[in-house]
This record gives structure tokens, sequence and C-alpha cells, in this order.
């Protein structure tokens, strides 16, 4: 294409506000009827059907929805089946020789799993785990990167029926052992090291503190990533993955059956107070969900190549690298590193190398690309891509642009997925062979799912207006309550827009967000107090503490200010006791607190010291002010500030 040419395209695509999905894409699609919202609509609840109907169930169901105990929502109930079973096992007839896990390390080094090794390694693993005492309904914590034995140590707990707790292994020590208190796990699997940016990370010392912190005994098992380059000593109740499976060398294990509702896994996610979130997640609700759309809305067939480059270690990696694309029998690729090393180029590369057909990854990375250049991607031929996507935050039209033009040759359709751990999967998106692509906006809600945009009062606003992200349908893959804690389960997801005395129920995900005269919604952000850093959530109150924890540091808020990589990025404004100065010494303490007790993705971006920060006769700090601060903005309202004049010298300090 000639400079002209490519200029003409570019001024083209800056002015398009809609895009129809591409011809070639629709005529393959597995879901291309418009119908079918209405469909879902008019078969509500038992449109669900659809969903389980993509799993084998041992037994089937009684009951498509059981809302007696509202909000404790029941999927599939009387239904039995494994997850493993269904990830790995039923495939093996005829798809036992066909890749289920393609892996890459940062380093080059490849391992591919079919499905008859995977099941072979699941199996193994399971009878392993039998062996040193797991039982059924025990939780294992995982504190893992990238690296095949999490999601063969996933499926082996599954197998057995003792749900998992995966830790993100970029979380801190203090993280792992809160973690692992809440729930009273006395089983972790970790491994000795893994590889960033060519260095190899030692990850057994940041699991031996966390253990330092957890109140039980506790048993490990350690997967050798490092290989002889890195000896490690494994301590007392800590075992080698390699020589634990030796020892259970082709066993096979009976997939326990389980129960629909029973629990398939906890993940741990930030909210507003403190404590993290143990969201629980079942066995048949959530995988018919995961599979149901990964099938609708990914378009992931058997034959595919589909890679999700999320971490394991969230939401998005559990749903959409592991369970629905196994569950599916497709190829699902995990790559261990970053997207920039060697070379900026390493996912078209990944992409060109295995053929991928579907390619689902965040904005804050696509942002990234953006920044590099198309030099990197046009060194690649990126002809297999089929489908885009994006999760995690909202994305702005001109990423949208440019991944549309520069990874998907105007060829593939982009979804743009809202969802949340708590959902456990895709809520509010278009579905690429029907809706128009509307840059920046999500879409309609998913066929099925009941979402709108209300004001503060529960009506709806008008189009265009801002108001709050509400789900007023339960769903199939729908968490059915935080872990011990059915009470914060309510006051957190159902007290703000619900009616008990009517008996109207409806979800509150804490979004905020506007809808267009189609019925579109575009995602505005959080509007409680989490960060989204690149696309992870951070509780303000979590790095709060560990500011506070430091030596010297009297009180402090932490807010997210925008960044244009990041999404947001950490700000926080610290207030000193006496006797302690305003130093660079000062400022390192907190970046090494915040980074000791949550992870390096805590980094604060900017620190403030403050004599006062801004608060309400009430004494709550303003965060919305410290927010405008933070991105050089005009300030909001002030007047109800109990110190109005503290905040000019905030900003003074802030220049
Ligand atoms: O604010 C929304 C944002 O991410 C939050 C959920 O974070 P988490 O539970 O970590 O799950 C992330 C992966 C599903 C939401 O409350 N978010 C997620 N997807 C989008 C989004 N914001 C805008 N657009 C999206 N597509």
């Amino acid at each position: 294409m000639s400079d002209s040419e490519d200029a003409q395209l570019e001024a083209r695509l800056a002015e398009q506000d809609a895009f129809e999905p591409p011809e070639s894409f629709v005529e393959q699609a597995n879901v291309s009827d418009p119908g079918i919202y209405e469909a879902f609509e008019d078969d509500w609840p038992e449109c669900w059907e659809r969903a389980a109907e993509l799993l084998d169930w041992e037994r089937d169901y009684d009951e498509v929805l059981d809302d007696v105990e509202e909000p404790f929502y029941e999927w599939f109930t009387g239904g039995k089946l494994n997850a493993s079973a269904n990830c790995l096992d039923r495939h093996l007839a005829d798809r036992g020789d066909e890749t289920a896990i393609q892996w890459e390390g940062e380093l080059g080094d490849t391992r591919s799993f079919s499905y008859a090794e995977l099941h072979r390694e699941v199996n193994e693993f399971a009878a392993a785990l039998r062996s040193i005492g797991i039982e059924e309904d025990d939780v294992v914590t995982m504190y893992m990167p990238m690296i095949p034995e999490l999601p063969i140590a996933m499926l082996a707990c599954a197998r057995i029926g003792a749900p998992h707790s995966v830790v993100f292994a970029g979380f801190s020590a203090d993280a792992l052992a809160t973690r692992m208190n809440a729930a009273d796990s006395e089983y972790l699997i970790t491994c000795d090291g893994y590889y960033r940016r060519g260095d190899a990370l030692d990850h057994l010392s940041k699991a031996n503190d966390g253990l330092d912190g957890v109140e039980h005994d506790a048993t490990t098992v350690v997967v050798d990533r490092l290989g002889p380059e890195s000896e490690h000593d494994l301590g007392e109740n800590q075992l080698d993955y390699d020589e634990l499976v030796a020892d259970h060398e082709g066993e096979t294990v009976d997939p326990v059956t389980r129960d629909a509702e029973d629990m398939l896994f906890l993940m741990y996610t930030s909210g507003t107070t403190g404590t993290p979130k143990g969201v629980k997640h079942t066995t048949g609700g959530y995988l018919s969900y995961v599979a149901w759309t990964a099938h609708a809305v990914l378009d992931v067939k058997p034959e595919d190549t589909y890679w999700c480059a999320a971490d394991i270690g969230w939401i998005t990696g559990h749903s959409y690298i592991v369970y629905g694309p196994l569950a599916l029998g497709t190829t699902t690729v995990m790559y261990e590193g970053t997207p920039d090393y060697p070379e900026k180029d390493r996912l078209w590369e990944i992409v060109e190398t295995y053929g991928v057909d579907q390619l689902y990854t965040a904005p804050t990375a696509i942002r990234a690309f953006m920044k590099w250049g198309e030099t990197y991607p046009d060194r690649h031929d990126l002809s297999s891509l089929r489908l885009l996507g994006t999760v995690g935050e909202p994305i702005n039209p001109r990423a949208w642009k440019w991944y549309y033009k520069h990874i998907g040759g105007e060829e593939c359709p982009i979804v743009d997925t809202w969802w949340q751990t708590e959902t456990g999967g895709m809520m509010i998106t278009t579905l690429p062979a029907v809706g128009e692509m509307k840059p920046g906006s999500a879409g309609p809600p998913l066929p099925g799912v009941s979402a709108d945009v209300v004001d503060e009062s529960g009506d709806p606003v008008a189009a265009g207006e801002a108001g709050y992200v509400t789900v007023d349908r339960p769903w199939p893959g729908m968490l059915r309550t935080l872990y011990r804690n059915d009470d914060r389960f309510v006051s957190e997801y159902w007290e703000g827009y619900s009616d008990p005395e009517t008996d109207e129920w409806v979800y509150f995900p804490e979004d905020g967000a506007k809808i267009d005269d189609d019925g579109y919604i575009t995602i505005l952000g959080r509007v409680d107090d989490v960060i989204n850093v690149s696309g992870h959530r951070l509780g303000t109150m979590e790095i709060e503490s560990a500011v506070v924890g430091v030596e010297g540091v009297a009180e402090a808020a932490a807010v997210g200010g925008d960044h244009d990589l990041k999404g947001e990025a950490v700000y926080v404004y610290a207030i000193l006791e006496d006797g302690y100065e305003e130093s660079e010494e000062m400022e390192q303490a907190i970046v090494d607190g915040v980074t000791e007790a949550i992870g390096p993705i805590a980094r604060p971006e900017r620190i403030v010291f403050t004599p006062e920060l801004p608060k309400t006769r009430s004494g709550k700090i303003m965060r919305r002010l410290l927010v405008d601060i933070a991105n050089s903005e005009e300030l909001g309202d002030t007047s109800t500030l109990r110190n109005p004049d503290v905040v000019s010298d905030i900003q003074e300090r802030s220049r």
C-alpha cells in the first residue's frame, strides 16, 4: 500500500464509529443468527440449557434455575459432573492426539501436550495429590507463574473435587499468606522460579516467606521450573513435583462426581475494604457459562489454535485459557513471559508460528503495541487471525482502531468483553457475527443477560447520561457467595439496588457506564475504591494499609490517576509523623512497603507528602478530589470539605 493510500485509510478509520462484522467471519461463525437475543428472552431461564448442553453430565439436572433463596441462586440443580472429565476425558476418543496446551517459555523453549498427554499428567498428579492427603473439598492454593504445571494442577484438583485457589505469582508473600489463611488452605503448589525478561526469578523464597505467615501447618509441592541452573532446597513438609509424580507414573484416578453447585474454585479479588474477597465459583454453572461464552463470543472451535494472552493467576486466565477452551476441546496457547522479550514482536511471532486463530488480550497491552508502532506486527504474517478480543478495562477508540487495522487487517471482528471475577464469564459484548461494533463501547448484554445503566435510585438513565451498571437477572456463571462470608456477599453486591420486599434482586458490579440509543453500553470504570492498573484490580484500602504500615507514616490515601499505558496508576498521598522528613528515602520506604505487601503491580507512580488530607465533615477522605489532583484536572465540588484550604496546598505539592 502506498503512503497516501495508507493515510486515506487512517483518515477513514479515524472517522468511522461503527463497523459491521466481516462477511467471511459471519459465514463460519458458531453463532450468527440475530434471532438469538429474542430466542433467549422468550425462553428464559431454560435458554441456559444451551450452555449446559456443551458439557457432559453424569446425571442430568432437575432444574435449570433454583431461585428459592435469593440472592443465593443455584443453577442446574441435581446435575452431576466433573470439570476435569469435561476438559479432558471426553475429548480422548476424537481428539486425543490433538494439542490441548501449546506452551512457550520466555526463552523460546516449548512444551506441547496432546489431550491424551494432558490427561495422563493430570491423572498422575491427581493420584499424587491424593497420596499426600488431599481430599474432596480441601482448598488447595496455587502460587505459580505461567507454566503448564499450573493448569495441570488445577485440573488435577478438579478431578478429585478439591477446589483450587490460585494466587497471582506477581503478588507478594503477604498476599499469599492472607489468602491461605482466609481459606484455611493446608496445601500449596508452587515452583522454584521463572523467567522474566531473560532473568531467572526466585519464586520459592517468596512462597516460603508467605508460608511463614500462614497460621496453620501446610504441605507444599514445588515444581522445578528452572532446572539444574538454579538449585533450591526443600524444607520440611515440602515435596518435589517430579519425584511425587514419578511415584504415581501411569496411575489413573476416576473423576470424582461433583454436584453442579459444588465449588470448583475460589478466587480472591480486591474490594472496597481491606480484606480480599473469596469469590466462589461452582462446577456446573461456571463451566457451562465459560464454555458457552468461549463458543458464542470467542467463536472457539475444536480445530482452532486459540490464544488468550492473560495470566492464569487472574479470572481471565481461569475462564479463557483453561476451562472454557479445554471444555470445548480446542488448542489453547500459553506464553510464560512478557510481550517485549527478546523483542517487541514476540506476540506476533507466536501468532505466526502457531497460526493463532483468536487473540484475546487487554487494552493496556494494545496501548503498548500501538506505542511501539506497527513495524513489529508488520514483520509477521498474522493472516491466521480470525477474531480479536479485549478485556479488563475500557479501550479507547484509537487503540481499538489500531488493533482492528494493524493486527486484524480489518478482517477480524473485535469483541470488547465486559465482565468481572464475580461474573465468572463475559456479560456485555457484541456477538462477533451479529452485532455492529462501536469502538470504545462494549456492546449490548449477551443473550440471556439482563443489564442496564441506572441512576442512584435505580431508574434507567437517558441515552448518553452516566449511571451505574446493574444486572437484574441471575446467570449461570455468577459467583455463589464470598467464601465463608454470606453477609458480605449480600451487602457488597445486592443491597444497593435490590428490593427484597418485592423480591427484586439486582446485582451491582460497582462500575459506572453510559448507554446509547441502541442499548450499547460504554463502561466508564469503577465507582468503588478499586484501582484498575493494567486491567488488574487493586483495592485502595489494601494499598493504604501497606503505606501506613511503613514506619513514620501517620495516614495515607491511595487513588487511581490516569496513565497512558496502564489505564490507571497508583497515586499515594501520605502524611508523615512528627520527626520524619519528607525525603527520597521515605518515598522509597513507601514503594518498598507497597511492593512487599501486595506486589510490584501496586507500585505507586507518585507519592505526594502532605500535612493533611481533604476530608468531609464526617471525616471521610474525599478521594475524588485526589483523583482530580492526580489528573491535573479542575477540581470538583470542595464545599463539603472540613478543610477546603488543604486542596490547593496538595495541588501545589503535586506539581
Ligand atoms: O471495571 C471493570 C473492568 O474490570 C473490572 C473487573 O475486574 P476483574 O474482576 O479483575 O476482572 C477482569 C477481567 C474480567 C470491572 O468491574 N473491566 C473488565 N472488562 C472491561 C472492564 N472495563 C471496561 N471494559 C471492559 N471490557
